[in-house]
């Protein structure tokens, strides 16, 4: 093997050796670079005598042609290879779920809400409805709340400022839904006012309430539905019968407790609390508060524009944030009211 034949037999072997292009290109510059060995070759040319010259720098070339051939096939295949490498790094799996909008979900309160609606649907109530803003009168005088009544004082309820930020005393963010009890009975007698007999009323009121309170089981905002059933033979014994059947098929358990505690309300006499508790499970035998309850008092259906001699009605109030705990077994009441998607998103 001549000088020649061996320097590309050693060429192409460091070429192969070289792993990576950035080496590859130092390898080259030993051959073909500056100072590279084929290139000191060429140079040597001018020192031979002119009728060798010719031969050995068409030898020369030749060789030169076949280095630069054996880097051009090496740089090929490295290019290649990292071109692998890198579509197998960063291939895709189209087998993957997509990851698409993430999907909103019905806060459970108002899953509860819809619920209750519901169920007093199916057995001949309508939804009514009433504002938040509301007026004394309807949030308590017309209720029967005496002018020195606790619940009127600042401590629990939400009044409006004037337009000089004075406190006005006649409006106030309403503290329950009773007040939708006057509205309704008093659109009701109107919408009657023609007949001997108006027909009866059977409404269910779901809404937002406020009062300053806040806690973990009370938030200045919250809800209620309030129940009226107003008719000429209306007894507390249907009262009883409408809120036990509802709170069995709410928990779709028969395995339920329902009471009925004497109490005191403004707008109701008698008046009840109703407590239920369940006989299994995490809370078995514990009695919890879920609703007041009660026989309309005559001056409220009169404020209402009803004959208290001639119809007589029950009401109630209860708390759907408390039955949507009980449902699904939450223990902080501010958790509704936080917007935290990791709680929210359980409900979907
Ligand atoms: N409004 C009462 C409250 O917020 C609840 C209530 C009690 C409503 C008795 C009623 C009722 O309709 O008859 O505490």
């Amino acid at each position: 093997m001549n000088n020649l034949e061996q320097l590309i037999a050693q060429a192409t072997a460091d070429f192969t050796a070289a792993t990576g292009i950035a080496r590859l290109e130092e390898v080259k510059a030993a051959y073909l670079g500056k100072e590279g060995s084929l290139t000191a070759l060429l140079k040597s040319l001018g020192k031979l005598p002119p009728d060798e010259r010719k031969t050995a720098g068409a030898a020369i070339n030749i060789a030169k042609a076949q280095v630069e051939s054996a880097l051009a096939l090496r740089r090929e295949a490295l290019k290649n290879a990292q071109l692998e490498a890198q579509l197998a790094a960063e291939a895709l799996d189209v087998t993957l779920p997509g990851r698409g909008p993430i999907r909103g979900s019905i806060h459970p309160v108002m899953r509860t809400l819809d619920r209750i609606e519901q169920l007093f649907r199916s057995i001949g109530f309508e939804v009514a409805d009433g504002p938040e803003i509301e007026t004394d009168w309807h949030n308590f005088t017309a209720l029967n709340t005496p002018e020195n009544h606790p619940a009127r004082s600042m401590h629990d309820t939400f009044y409006l400022l004037d337009a000089a930020g004075k406190v006005r005393e006649d409006v106030l963010l309403r503290t329950h839904t009773s007040p939708v009890q006057i509205r309704t009975m008093l659109a009701h007698a109107e919408k009657y006012r023609h007949l001997d007999s108006m027909p009866e009323i059977r409404v269910i009121c779901p809404g937002r309430v406020y009062r300053v309170d806040s806690d973990a089981t009370h938030s200045p905002m919250f809800h209620q539905v309030e129940g009226l059933w107003v008719s000429e033979n209306v007894s507390f014994a249907d009262l009883k019968g409408v809120v036990a059947d509802f709170l069995r098929r709410f928990f779709e358990s028969d395995d339920l407790k329902v009471r009925f505690r004497p109490s005191f309300f403004p707008f109701t006499e008698p008046s009840a609390e109703i407590d239920v508790a369940f006989m299994h499970g995490p809370m078995e035998g514990r009695w919890l508060e879920i609703a007041g309850c009660g026989m309309v008092h005559p001056n409220v259906l009169r404020c209402g524009g009803i004959d208290p001699e001639k119809y007589t009605g029950f009401a109630f109030g209860m708390g759907p944030d408390r039955l949507t705990m009980l449902r699904y077994g939450i223990n902080d009441l501010r958790l509704f009211f936080d917007g935290d998607l990791r709680f929210l998103s359980q409900f979907q």
